[in-house]
């Protein structure tokens, strides 16, 4: 839990609530957070539901790790701490997206169970719905497709703490969504990321 550390500060409400800016927009916010290893693709399906979702002229918004660490987190590297405190930015950031009535896609590997719990409170208490999709994808076919080479920098050492090699990967226990892309194809992962936004009221059926 991170401590308050500014004092003297005041919660300012602001005039519009939040029913009134989604209705006005015509849009509703959710998150929609994807985790898994590196590779088991997490960003691939991100970036295609954000095209379906574009494409629908649904308001979407999309947050990937590898990005976010060239600008908001380029402070932060892969210790524990370091990837918590990455997690909770994010998390924070997600839900100030949904707030604005977004639909947010997060593709961060998020290892752990813990930040990515915290991330889900934090909508919980806000009133935002918080959709954890797990891709899960095994280690060696991630490893086969390792499109950076980072699997194998880190399989000869030249990679310290590498998530699913020397760095733990803690699976979703209450994920509410399973993306097993070494079954499916792309089309169907998307499909079912549709289906379950529809279902969950964040975007209208076509
Ligand atoms: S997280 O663990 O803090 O959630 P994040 O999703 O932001 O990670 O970034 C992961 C990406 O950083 C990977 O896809 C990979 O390209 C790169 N990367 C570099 N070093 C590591 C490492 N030690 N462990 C995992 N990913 C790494």
């Amino acid at each position: 839990m991170t401590q308050q550390k500014a004092t003297n500060i005041t919660w300012h409400e602001g005039d519009i609530a939040r029913e009134e800016r989604w209705s006005a927009l015509n849009s509703t916010g959710i998150t929609m957070w994807f985790t898994g290893l590196s590779a088991s693709g997490k960003s691939t399906i991100a970036s295609a539901l954000e095209q379906a979702l574009i494409n629908r002229g649904s308001n979407c918004y999309r947050l990937d790790g590898d990005n976010i660490r060239f600008g908001l987190n380029k402070n932060l590297g892969f210790s524990a701490e370091d990837r918590a405190e990455n997690i909770r930015r994010i998390g924070e950031v997600c839900k100030l997206f949904a707030d604005s009535g977004t639909v947010t896609l997060s593709s961060f590997i998020s290892p752990y169970l813990a930040d990515r719990d915290a991330c889900r409170e934090l909508h919980d208490a806000a009133g935002l719905k918080f959709i954890e999709v797990y891709v899960d994808t095994p280690l060696d076919v991630c490893e086969q497709r390792d499109p950076k080479g980072l699997y194998k920098k880190a399989r000869a050492g030249e990679i310290k703490g590498f998530t699913g090699i020397d760095d733990p990967y803690e699976e979703p226990a209450n994920a509410e969504l399973i993306l097993k892309t070494a079954e499916k194809s792309l089309d169907e992962c998307v499909e079912a990321c549709v289906d379950f936004l529809v279902e969950a009221g964040a975007i209208r059926p076509e």
